[in-house]
């Protein structure tokens, strides 16, 4: 996959593409990230990339030409969609990770907090958010999409299995792990997991699943369509959280 980030700040990166999931990508040729700073491309002697805002106002605002010439750059060694980092954007979630995932690469647009000419948008194909809070650019947002995309380019984890179980999958959360040691701090790993019996440790997971989703995201159900299997589950442990809710009395 063929990635375009373009950033006045590439240096933010150097940290991201030096570590862990994204470093071995690159390594294994199955990512490559060019970077295009649009201040490469500003002709004035202050090699300027933002400018007042028409109107007035406070903050500056990144200039037409010079991202254009960076986009434009990046379009002629990556295809897919420009994306556009913006608190305004669509709500970055698992199932979008998962479309770009798909494509043969994407642009990322970083721009500043105060924002773009609008006349930019003419040439971005998408706008993402990473959440309903202002960053003071893009980057940070443009890391966390790189890293939830990277990591589900075919061979780029080790286990394909262990994304089919992750949080988000079939819309419920993860179940608990554990590790050695067995019992620590007076606390013990649950005996199903001690049992080696697969069907039991897997029914177990996927209650507990239903169980966390339930409690920490109940929103997320809503959109569920639930098997006979998790049915009958949901209904253990609504029956469990009523029976513990009225020993204590709540
Ligand atoms: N740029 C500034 N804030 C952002 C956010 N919340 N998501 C994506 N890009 C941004």
């Amino acid at each position: 996959m063929n990635v375009g980030i373009i950033t006045i700040f590439p240096e933010y990166f150097e940290g991201v593409v030096k570590t862990g999931m994204i470093r071995k990508a690159i390594e294994n040729n199955l990512l490559d990230i060019v970077f295009e700073n649009p201040r490469n491309y500003a002709t004035d002697r202050y090699k300027s990339v933002d400018d007042y805002p028409y109107g007035g106002g406070s903050g500056m605002v990144m200039k037409y030409d010079t991202l254009k010439q960076a986009i434009e750059n990046a379009r002629a060694k990556v295809s897919g969609p420009v994306i556009y980092m913006s608190p305004q954007g669509t709500p970055f979630h698992q199932a979008y990770a998962k479309d770009l995932a798909k494509e043969e690469g994407f642009i990322l647009v970083c721009g500043r907090y105060e924002g773009i000419d609008e006349r930019l948008m003419s040439i971005v194909d998408e706008e993402i958010s990473i959440g309903d809070y202002v960053l003071s650019g893009g980057e940070p947002a443009a890391a966390v999409v790189l890293d939830a995309v990277v990591r589900l380019i075919p061979g780029v984890l080790g286990d394909e299995n262990s994304l089919s179980e992750e949080s988000f999958e079939h819309n419920l959360l993860e179940y608990p792990q554990y590790t050695r040691p067995s019992h620590v701090d007076g606390m013990d790993v649950p005996d199903v997991l001690l049992s080696g019996h697969h069907g039991n440790i897997a029914r177990w997971r996927l209650k507990e699943r239903l169980k966390r989703t339930l409690v920490k995201r109940p929103d997320m159900l809503k959109d569920i369509h639930l098997s006979q299997e998790e049915k009958e589950l949901l209904a253990e442990v609504k029956k469990e959280i009523l029976e513990t809710l009225s020993m204590l009395g709540v």
